[in-house]
């Protein structure tokens, strides 16, 4: 199996290197309007915001800031297919402006922009992020009512393009070989993550340093999310590609995927971690069959049996969906002109 990636220097309000109906999942975090570290990206993108928050505007500002994610929401409603998923990772921003502090609600604000582009909002995901202690507690302190609960959390929200999901034909290969395991649906189908820093944290490829300063999400969230909403062979698009994590969980999950970014630095870095690919990929397959293992020893200790057992792999799983599951390592990375061509072999347990 093989699979691309391809990534633009260039600016997601405009796609066009994307065709109509050629993507199936995007798994996204655009900058966040109305935290300061975006405001000189936002103003570059249209001056009225700049203008907006030197007038003490917070609600303009806002509003202009959106007006630009907007463009790219856009298109996503014309690349995506029928029954595609969007999910987009955001936190809502709290802020003085002019002397008035408020919470500026990001996550409504696109939650409302997809419905009015006709895509039907799923249940979404919160994931906790531990906020830094000296921006943890803010307004008066010990006496009330004027202090404000700290944000910790952000959200994924999820879409689905159009009120129908997608169809495959029955008994699809690629969509029962991307199955995940039953333990694994229990944990990723809740709507509360907070174990998303611990697991995946050892392979990440690129240095925090680098990450702090793009926002970059852990690895764990777009490689879950790629597990959840697509299956193999399907392209996963990322407009705010940032550091590439999406497309690094693509490479891994054995996806095709697609990234936009403003930043050409970005990519040189990406360029520079590419060769890990492969081994990052082996031991994130290892660990998902290892934790089974360990699934399968606790149940069996609580006295509890199997019904059915894998196709490819020694185990046992609960149910008849999991049995074939199947997956992959990357054996090989190539070059291309616009990003890379990897190839991929079935993963095997010794
Ligand atoms: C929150 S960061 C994404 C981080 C990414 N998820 C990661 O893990 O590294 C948003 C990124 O979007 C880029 N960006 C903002 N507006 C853009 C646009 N209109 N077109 C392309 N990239 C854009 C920024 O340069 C930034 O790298």
């Amino acid at each position: 199996m093989e699979t691309t990636h391809r990534v633009f220097v260039g600016d997601s309000r405009d796609l066009s290197q994307v065709t109509d109906d050629s993507v199936e999942l995007v798994v996204t975090s655009p900058p966040y309007p109305m935290i300061e570290m975006w405001d000189d990206l936002f103003t570059e993108l249209d001056p009225a915001v700049g203008e907006a928050l030197a007038a003490g505007d917070g609600r303009d500002a806002f509003e202009a800031m959106h007006a630009q994610l907007d463009r790219v929401w856009d298109e996503l409603e014309r690349v995506l297919v029928d029954g595609g998923i969007a999910c987009i990772n955001v936190g809502d921003a709290t802020r003085s402006v002019d002397g008035s502090f408020r919470v500026y609600p990001n996550h409504a604000r696109v939650l409302e922009a997809f419905e009015r582009r006709g895509f039907d909002p799923l249940p979404d995901i919160l994931w906790r992020k531990p906020a830094n202690s000296a921006a943890k507690f803010m307004g008066s302190g010990m006496i009330p009512p004027n202090a404000y609960v700290t944000l910790e959390h952000e959200y994924i929200l999820v879409f689905r393009k159009g009120e129908e999901s997608r169809s495959f034909e029955p008994g699809a290969d690629r969509r029962y070989e991307a199955a995940y395991f039953w333990e694994e649906r229990n944990r990723w189908f809740t709507d509360v993550w907070t174990d998303v820093r611990g697991e995946l944290q050892a392979i990440d490829a690129t240095d925090d340093d680098l990450r702090e300063r793009s926002a970059a999400y852990p690895l764990e969230i777009p490689y879950r999310l790629l597990c959840m909403y697509s299956a193999y062979g399907d392209t996963v698009l990322d407009p705010f590609w940032g550091t590439g994590t999406t497309t690094l969980a693509a490479m891994c999950a054995g996806r095709d995927s697609v990234g936009y970014e403003l930043e050409d630095a970005f990519l040189e870095v990406f360029d520079e971690g590419v060769e890990a690919v492969p081994a990052l990929s082996r031991s994130i397959g290892r660990a998902r069959l290892e934790r089974h293992r360990e699934f399968v020893d606790r149940r069996r200790e609580e006295g509890k049996g199997f019904e059915y057992d894998a196709d490819y792999y020694e185990t046992p799983v609960v149910t008849k969906m999991e049995r074939g599951i199947r997956l992959r390592e990357v054996s090989a990375v190539h070059e291309t002109d616009d990003g890379y061509r990897l190839e991929h072999a079935p993963l095997v347990l010794e």
